[in-house]
């Protein structure tokens, strides 16, 4: 998704914005640019690809000058990924620039009103529309935030962004409409950007800007304003306690890999304050005020939407609460069947997926209470739902999310037992076997990684040619299947389907022959006698098996993986860094790049 900085300050601009840029580069791009004034005019670089295209742009000797501009890396929206269509973009007298994220959704409609007006336009994006909507107001008079608020009332959509003007150098606004826009307030030095690792070198002090909040800076001061009115605004900074180090690889040759191996810190972070040593009951304040849902709806997308999934497994297993589990893309279009006591869940990571939050806002306008599963403090989803739970998963880089669905699984489990406990299902034993288990669990998963990563890459080599690949559950494992298989997809780029075990003899079984392989996740539970017979008939076709599985088992397969054994459902946080760790493996032997897939982006903040 795209990523904005903009910076006013004392030091050289070009540096701060790339710099910036990079660590807005997990966002996912496909061209990128920047824009600065210097000597009474506009200066714009601008080219497609990776930033390294971007930055031979920059050799010319006045890139070192300017000490303010903005930058900006675009995911296609509207037009093609090329040159022309990266941001920033000027208006018609190349008096101003601008970069923006998000879609201007009546871009069509301002476009022939401001063809009337004798505008013309360079490129296909409904962002020149906004630029070309401000410099015409300001040919009628007036400054540039009123120019600027006549603009947002006439447009219809989501936009985040950042101008500056040749007229007035060492300035910037900047507003936001259902996308993400940060301030960072520094020391002579202020910044905007689309997240907060972009400007954490420079400063911790940041505000999380509203919808229809506009903010005006220069190095020295900022004003934020009611963008509708232009009433200025109070607002609190916030200090951020992240580290730079934790937004960076720590030594792991990618970010996917680095998360992976963070598993189980973040097991631990997530029990953190949660559990009450002594009585073993788990405590999550944030929702002592909701009653036990009667039904519960959970709505994500991606994994979120898998670990949602595996939750419904989970919940109405402890917790006996029915659960049902829908894309958020799929119910935000549907007729809402309301149903008394339900709880609504949405999970994710960004808090900042459009779909998850629309479906959030249609929910909330019915009246219903949501419960956000979120891991980024302050994101949309976070401020909008009624009660947050926050992930700990802290920043998750790379695109195919590993880290922050542990975390949201850790949660889910915390949550099913909280409910199975208050509804009087659990006694105090079994719960302390689980949480128990779960205690335990991040130590052993810290020896097992690096032995499971091993392993990951001897089967992964064996397999890489493969065009196609079948992940096989049941139960619980299910959700996980599908999970192995986004995985290998996003990152490998190879075929990967997902199913129930039990499901294949329903069509998919045609597809077997020694070159189409399955993963099989056939630990020892209740089930394994069901998964056995269907691994007898994918070897009956000549199909190869991968077998994710535990000691004792007996499965006569062509790789037997075997992991650790643990409670119940806990088997989960073995199986899961092993699928994580085979798509990782496979993605790094057939040179892909891990971190930033091709076409995908990190936070689907448009539709
Ligand atoms: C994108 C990411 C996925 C993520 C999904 C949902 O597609 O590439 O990794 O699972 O969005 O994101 P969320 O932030 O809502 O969990």
């Amino acid at each position: 998704m795209c990523g904005i900085i903009a910076y006013a300050g004392h030091r050289p601009a070009v540096p701060v914005l790339i710099q910036g840029l990079k660590s807005l580069e997990y966002r996912g791009y496909d061209s990128a640019g920047l824009a600065f004034v210097h000597r009474e005019s506009l200066h714009l670089f601008r080219a497609s690809g990776k930033l390294e295209a971007l930055e031979t742009k920059l050799d010319s000797d006045h890139v070192l000058h300017a000490t303010s501009g903005i930058g900006h890396t675009r995911w296609a929206t509207h037009g093609l990924p090329n040159e022309t269509n990266a941001h920033p973009h000027l208006d018609i007298n190349a008096h101003l620039a601008i970069v923006h994220n998000g879609i201007i959704e009546n871009f069509q409609d301002l476009k022939t009103m401001l063809a009337g007006f004798g505008c013309s336009f360079r490129s296909e994006t409904d962002t020149e529309v906004l630029v070309c909507l401000i410099s015409q107001r300001l040919k009628e008079g007036g400054s540039i935030p009123e120019a600027i608020s006549w603009a947002l009332n006439l447009i219809e959509g989501s936009y985040a962004f950042a101008l500056i003007s040749k007229n007035h150098p060492g300035t910037i606004w900047a507003a936001r409409q259902a996308s993400p826009l940060i301030f960072g307030q520094g020391t002579g030095e202020n910044f905007v950007a689309s997240d907060i690792p972009a400007f954490l070198p420079f400063t911790r002090d940041v505000i999380f800007l509203e919808d229809n909040e506009l903010v005006e800076m220069n190095s020295d001061q900022w004003t934020v304003y009611d963008a509708r009115t232009l009433e200025p605004i109070t607002k609190d900074i916030q200090a951020i306690s992240w580290d730079v180090q934790a937004a960076r690889k720590g030594g792991y040759k990618h970010y996917m890999l680095k998360e992976i191996f963070e598993q189980p810190q973040v097991i631990r972070d997530c029990m953190t304050g949660r559990i009450e040593r002594k009585t073993w009951n788990i405590q999550l304040p944030e929702i002592e005020s909701l009653p036990i849902p009667k039904r519960l709806h959970i709505i994500a997308c991606g994994t979120s939407f898998h670990a949602g999934l595996w939750g419904k497994y989970l919940m109405e297993n402890l917790a006996r609460i029915p659960v049902d589990v829908e894309i958020a893309s799929e119910f935000r279009y549907k007729p809402l069947v309301t149903e008394e006591d339900k709880v609504y869940l949405t999970i994710s990571q960004s808090g900042e997926t459009a779909d998850t939050l629309a479906a959030l806002a249609l929910v909330k306008k019915h009246g219903f209470p949501v419960l956000g599963l979120c891991n980024v403090v302050g994101s949309s989803i976070a401020r909008e739902s009624d009660h947050v739970i926050f992930t700990q998963a802290g920043p998750e880089i790379s695109v195919a999310s590993t880290k922050a669905m542990c975390s949201q699984l850790v949660l889910i489990f915390l949550l099913s037992l909280y409910w199975a406990r208050r509804k009087k299902l659990l006694d105090s034993q079994a719960v302390e076997n689980a949480v128990g288990s779960l205690t335990a669990l991040p130590d052993k998963l810290e020896l097992e990684l690096p032995v499971m990563r091993e392993r990951a890459a001897v089967i992964s080599r064996t397999y890489s040619a493969s065009r196609s690949f079948f992940f096989l559950g049941r139960g619980i494992y299910y959700p996980l299947a599908l999970e192995g298989a986004l995985k290998l997809k996003e990152i490998s780029y190879i075929h990967a389907e997902g199913y129930a075990a039990g499901e294949l003899k329903h069509g998919p079984i045609a597809l077997i022959d020694p070159d189409f392989p399955t993963l099989a996740i056939a630990p020892d539970d209740s089930l394994l006698g069901k998964i056995k017979s269907n691994l007898k008939e994918i070897q009956a076709r000549k199909g190869k098996i991968i077998a994710l599985t535990q000691d004792g088992t007996g499965l006569n397969v062509d790789d037997e993986w075997t992991i650790p054994k643990t409670w119940g459902a806990l088997n989960s946080f073995f199986i899961l860094p092993a699928l994580q760790l085979f798509a990782y493996e496979t993605a790094v032997y057939l040179g892909k790049d891990v971190d930033q897939p091709r076409n995908l982006a990190k936070s689907v903040t448009v539709e």
